[in-house]
């Protein structure tokens, strides 16, 4: 069997990094309960399990490109919908985007992630995301893209969140209410602005 990709659910569960809903959890405290959550990147409703007391939702949809984990799913109250992030419609109070890749430089660079936010930032009333980008931006291959993007600033893991905030603010009218990072990720809790 092939090695599943990194960020693959077949690669890290039952590993440490699977602890990483907590990090969610903790933005998630004072969100509404009650409401319909679409899970951009549902992988096997790990995120569903490990905040479903915190959200109490009214309903849980983990949209997911990878038909072979509907049989994986760890959460029996969510409904699974294979599906793409970057094309879907549907509708959600809160959006949950979870990706395997992401970072400020491919949101940049990659049309699909301009789509997708600006689609939730005319629709989307709370997005909790996920992304990689201070875990890479003080690579040398990396520094030069991040000193592009903030104008000149050499970025650090430490101010990596604040460049992300006033970017997507700048490009998507998207709010940051809230970050936090833990196992090698930074998470964010943002509304439109
Ligand atoms: C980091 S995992 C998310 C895990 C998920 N939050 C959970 O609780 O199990 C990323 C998932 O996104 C899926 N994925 C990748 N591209 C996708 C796309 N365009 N649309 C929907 N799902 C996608 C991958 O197959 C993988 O399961």
């Amino acid at each position: 069997m092939n090695k599943p990709a990194f960020g693959h659910p077949d690669a890290y569960m039952g590993k440490a990094v699977s602890r990483y809903p907590q990090f969610f959890n903790k933005l998630a405290v004072d969100l509404p309960k009650g409401m319909d959550v679409l899970d951009m990147f549902g992988g096997v409703g790990l995120l569903a399990r490990d905040m479903w007391d915190t959200l109490q939702p009214l309903t849980w949809t983990c949209l997911e490109a990878d038909v072979s984990l509907k049989d994986k799913v760890v959460e029996p109250r969510v409904k699974f919908l294979h599906g793409d992030a970057f094309t879907t419609l549907l509708r959600a109070d809160l959006y949950i985007i979870d990706p395997d890749r992401c970072t400020l430089n491919q949101i940049w660079k990659e049309q699909k992630w301009a789509t997708l936010l600006n689609r939730l930032s005319d629709t989307g009333k709370h997005i909790l995301m996920q992304e990689y980008g201070a875990y890479w931006c003080h690579l040398p291959n990396q520094i030069p893209l991040y000193e592009k993007l903030s104008g000149g600033e050499r970025i650090t893991r430490q101010t990596y969140p604040a460049l992300f905030q006033r970017k997507m603010a700048e490009r998507f009218d998207l709010k940051v209410l809230k970050s936090t990072q833990g196992l090698g990720s930074t998470y964010y809790l943002m509304e439109k602005v």
